[in-house]
């Protein structure tokens, strides 16, 4: 009892300290904000510009970054006021260009933490092949991963599990030749198709050759794909969904993978549907907001 009331002091104690800082800085011995410097540019003095990426953990990381370069390396900070929704986008951001060919600039952000550069695997290397002078240089791991993942609706995974003990989380239950899992899940054309992009939609991932190319090397899967002269792009036959070799064959028997943004991991999605015979027709949201209110 003696020891849970310490600790119970001691927690309330450091609560206190966290509430009374002092003079509106976070760490102890803190550079005050009247010794902080700004960077010298050749454009004049200026605060460390941070973008801030458009996700909850993208907000959390850069306020603690701002803390950090503010407090102990001692510059002042600014976060930008508006939310980068792409790793693109801010890869553009801090080499002040407009476009990938730089055709106009504007000013330079300095810093941007929460670059999933996975997102950028062909793009980032082409930026910085052809502008290596203001192309934004990888400071490397924040020291944490992430993960992509399907996911299904509770209510589906518990009407699958209760009505024949089939578990909806586990891949291997999606193969068709066991299992008929599709009986749990509407159908693609059940979804109106104006509330997807159409497959040959530029700066997609159904059309990213590169990411394409890797598609065919890794599952042989030709009949999944058209080849054009860049390189290969997603074949739908719909002109929406892709749809997997386990029910090309026979569309109804599709379950949706809705995807977001543009695309990213469809290219994942489509390997994995195809190495594990997943009956899946993958189409991209049209917006955000359809996407999430799905
Ligand atoms: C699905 O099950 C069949 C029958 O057991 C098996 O031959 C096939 O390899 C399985 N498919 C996958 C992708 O595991």
């Amino acid at each position: 009892m003696k020891a849970v009331q310490a600790m119970l002091r001691l927690f309330v104690w450091s609560l206190a300290l966290i509430l009374v800082p002092s003079a509106g800085t976070c760490l102890p011995e803190a550079v005050p904000e009247s010794s902080r410097k700004f960077l010298e540019l050749d454009s004049g003095s200026s605060p460390v510009q941070l973008l801030v990426y458009d996700w909850a953990s993208a907000e959390l990381g850069s306020t603690i970054a701002a803390i950090l370069i503010q407090e102990v390396l001692g510059y002042h900070a600014r976060i930008d006021s508006e939310r980068t929704v792409t790793v693109f986008e801010g890869l553009l951001a801090l080499a002040g260009c407009t476009d990938f060919d730089c055709t106009s600039t504007v000013e330079r952000k300095h810093v941007a933490v929460e670059s999933w550069l996975s997102e950028v695997i062909t793009l980032y290397p082409a930026f910085r092949d052809a502008h290596p002078a203001i192309c934004p240089e990888d400071m490397g791991t924040m020291g944490y991963f992430g993960n992509h993942n399907l996911f299904v609706k509770a209510y589906v995974r518990d009407e699958a599990y209760h009505d024949v003990g089939l578990a909806l989380e586990f891949y291997r239950s999606y193969n068709t030749s066991h299992h008929d899992p599709k009986k749990y899940f509407d159908s693609f054309t059940d979804i109106p198709q104006s509330e997807f992009f159409p497959c040959d939609t530029p700066g997609n991932e159904f059309v990213n050759t590169v990411r394409m190319d890797l598609y065919v090397q890794y599952t042989g899967d030709e009949a999944g794909v058209t080849l054009t002269p860049e390189g290969y792009v997603a074949y739908c036959p719909d002109g929406y969904f892709w749809l997997s070799p386990a029910c090309r064959h026979d569309p109804s028997g599709c379950i949706p993978i809705i995807a977001a943004g543009n695309g990213w991991i469809i290219d994942a999605q489509m390997q994995w549907a195809t190495a594990y015979g997943f009956p899946a027709a993958i189409g991209i949201a049209a917006t955000w907001d359809l996407y999430v209110h799905q």
